[in-house]
């Protein structure tokens, strides 16, 4: 059976049926890899991958971004559930984490190497909300106005989970976010040339905060105005889950966010993050530190 790609009622986004994942060839990946770079989203229903498989998947996009020092955290569970069965509590870390993924975000921007893409399998499903919204960062930039193209373009934002995670009122004391608030967050320009296809994209989301050349008020109004304009229909899709969908978005040009849902609930998430690529992905910023012996953490393809 021949894949079939059903674009999505947006600007961006497409469902593929009539393929199995965890039995992909070369020409199956190069059917998807295409339409990665089309449309930029890619859900598809009813895949059932293990582990195992999700993570081969994954590879083909290229390196494991590594959540954890850990080579065995290639897949991690994003989850509400503790091991004891019970969920977790406000006050917890992890609670805060998954309260952060409510804010429309792109992965690792405040990491000196960005992600590339990203991808969730859903194992545990909660009765109400807990969808994944999407949102195109192509079209967000095509549709700006040339006076806000001008405004923008040669302007960058640091980016900072320190900073995003304060913005809900949570404060981060331990791990990545904390270490790159001490050492300088990533500086990153607000529009994002993609490798594949070349087209713009805003960079922006919730861990974008301080414009070098803005005072920090005008900073925060400028990032809170683009976001709002670029996260709107019909730039946006909402990814409601059934156990078994696989979704899968470009961190270059894709925004993305959790929705809320009751955290009496269970909800579990199957999560891969590949790596960006140097070239193309590393903060300015960052290009001294790593001459300076800097190695993101990957796990080798
Ligand atoms: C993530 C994330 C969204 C979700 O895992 O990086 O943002 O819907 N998840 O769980
Ligand atoms: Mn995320």
């Amino acid at each position: 059976m021949d894949p079939t790609i059903t674009p999505l009622d947006a600007s961006f986004g497409a469902v593929i049926t009539g393929i199995d994942l965890a039995g992909l060839d070369d020409a199956g990946w190069h059917i998807v890899e295409d339409a990665f770079h089309e449309y930029a989203a890619l859900v598809f229903p009813a895949q059932n991958l293990g582990d195992e498989a999700q993570v081969a998947f994954a590879k083909r996009f290229g390196n494991i971004e590594l959540l954890r020092d850990d080579p065995k955290a290639e897949a991690v569970l994003i989850s509400n559930e503790k091991p004891d069965g019970g969920v977790v509590e406000p006050d917890e870390h992890r609670y805060q984490t998954l309260r952060g993924n409510e804010g429309w975000h792109t992965d690792s921007s405040y990491m000196p190497l960005a992600s590339k893409a990203a991808m969730l399998t859903a194992l545990v499903v909660p009765p109400a909300g807990g969808e994944t919204e999407l949102a195109d960062m192509r079209d967000a930039y095509d549709a700006l106005d040339d006076e806000r193209k001008d405004r923008i373009r040669d302007l960058s934002a640091y980016h900072s989970l320190y900073q995003s995670q304060a913005k809900v009122g949570y404060t981060i004391k331990t791990g990545a976010g904390y270490g790159y608030h001490t050492k300088g967050a990533p500086l990153r320009p607000l529009v994002k040339t993609h490798p594949a296809t070349g087209r713009k994209s805003l960079f922006i989301g919730r861990h974008a905060y301080r414009i070098p050349g803005l005072e920090d008020g005008e900073a925060q109004a400028l990032l809170d105005d683009l976001l709002d304009f670029a996260c709107r229909p019909p730039r946006t899709y909402k990814h409601a889950w059934q156990p078994g969908d696989l979704v899968v978005w470009d961190n270059r040009c894709v925004l993305h966010r959790a929705r809320p849902y009751d955290y009496g609930e269970t909800r579990v998430m199957r999560h891969t993050r590949v790596a960006g690529d140097p070239a193309n992905d590393l903060a300015p910023t960052a290009r001294d530190e790593r001459a300076s012996g800097y190695e993101p953490t990957t796990s080798n393809r």
